[in-house]
């Protein structure tokens, strides 16, 4: 596997992305939350998306430059149609506006529509934190093909419906939670597929219901299981409270729709901290219960206790030095991509 510098990285991207038809900046936006995703250590999240991205922009399922338009909204919420924009543009300009909302309101909210895919859910409360604010965001993949099966069955008829919650605090590195409500994100099970690694127990099953450790299954029409294994009763819960926030909340509905357009349905939730405490007690509270968390004697074989978002801002530092390893198969799609468009040599792709 190349080992690439994230400087570069994120060019290779950028460029390939203006290659497909999207302007500087948002091709610049989508490479910035593309390259974080591997920084932190999300890989599935990271360049291996770039070529669905192109793929889908050639489709005509993602459009370039799309207008991003509010379809209702009242002083603390907001109803964001994103005419098919890339997903990060759309829900970035989301939370930005949340934000601002909330600084004048306390609490705010938004639902998004019609976009493309978000990536790793933790970039955009993380926007909130910086602001001195409590950031969430839910997301589920509109009506566009299903990868998790529903608590006691066996056909995915839900999406990975992530959620992601950060908040501000004294420590080094940003307190979140960042996670599928299936047992993993579904671009884990592609990228061990794509590394011809098998998957643990307990992340799939095949066509028949059977559990299986062969990554392939899924897409030969197996389906991911729910959080928690034999209580992934709570992690099916979870993902139908946040296909209700993304899915009906926004009006996208439930199912497949036949054209299998992906379209991030979110829902994001912004609270002023301020209006509750004041934010630099709070901080300094949630720093202090993060280290008494952290505190607690090891169990047997463990590393030891670590914050949510801990092992992100500690891979995040090591690979800003070392660089991010590309697996063989996204590093070929994106040779292929620069010499499609004749950018191999400038890119040194060649
Ligand atoms: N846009 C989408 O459609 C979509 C769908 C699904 C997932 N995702 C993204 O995929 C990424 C991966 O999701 P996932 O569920 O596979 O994540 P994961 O299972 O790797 O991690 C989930 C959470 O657990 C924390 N964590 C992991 N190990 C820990 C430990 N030992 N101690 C304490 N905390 C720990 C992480 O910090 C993270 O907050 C996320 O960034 C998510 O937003 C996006």
């Amino acid at each position: 596997m190349p080992t690439v510098a994230a400087d570069r990285l994120r060019a290779i991207a950028r460029e390939l992305l203006v290659a497909a038809g999207a302007p500087v900046e948002e091709a610049a936006i989508v490479a910035k939350h593309c390259v974080a995703a591997n920084l932190a250590g999300h890989d599935s999240h990271g360049v291996i998306m770039i070529p669905t991205y192109i793929e889908r922009v050639g489709a005509g399922h993602i459009v370039p430059g799309a207008p991003w338009t509010i379809t209702q909204e009242s002083p603390a919420t907001t109803v964001i149609d994103g005419h098919w924009g890339f997903g990060y543009v759309v829900t970035e300009k989301a939370m930005r506006l949340t934000i601002d909302k909330a600084r004048h309101h306390n609490v705010a909210a938004a639902t998004v529509f019609r976009q493309g895919h978000i990536g790793r859910l933790a970039s955009y409360p993380l926007m909130a934190v910086k602001a001195g604010m409590i950031g969430l965001i839910t997301a589920d993949s509109g009506r566009s093909p299903k990868a998790v099966a529903p608590f006691g069955g066996r056909e995915a008829r839900l999406g990975t419906n992530p959620l992601s919650i950060a908040v501000p605090s004294d420590l080094d590195g940003p307190l979140y939670l960042d996670m599928a409500t299936s047992a993993v994100a579904a671009g884990k099970v592609a990228l061990a597929a794509a590394r011809g690694e098998t998957v643990p127990d307990g992340w799939i099953v095949d066509a028949e219901g059977r559990p299986t450790t062969d990554p392939r299954k899924h897409r030969q029409g197996g389906a991911l299981l729910p959080l928690g294994a034999s209580e992934g009763y709570k992690g099916y819960g979870l993902a139908v409270m946040v296909e209700i926030l993304c899915g009906l909340l926004t009006g996208l509905g439930f199912g497949v729709e036949p054209s299998g357009r992906h379209n991030d349905g979110c829902f994001l939730a912004v609270f002023n901290v301020e209006a509750f405490r004041p934010l630099a007690a709070f901080k300094r509270e949630v720093a202090e219960f993060a280290r008494y968390l952290k505190a607690t004697p090891p169990s047997d074989g463990s590393p030891g206790v670590f914050y949510p978002g801990e092992l992100e801002y500690r891979r995040e530092a090591e690979r800003q030095r070392t660089g991010i390893a590309v697996e063989e198969a996204t590093w070929e799609k994106l040779r292929v991509l620069a010499a499609k468009h004749g950018l191999a040599a400038r890119l040194e792709l060649d």
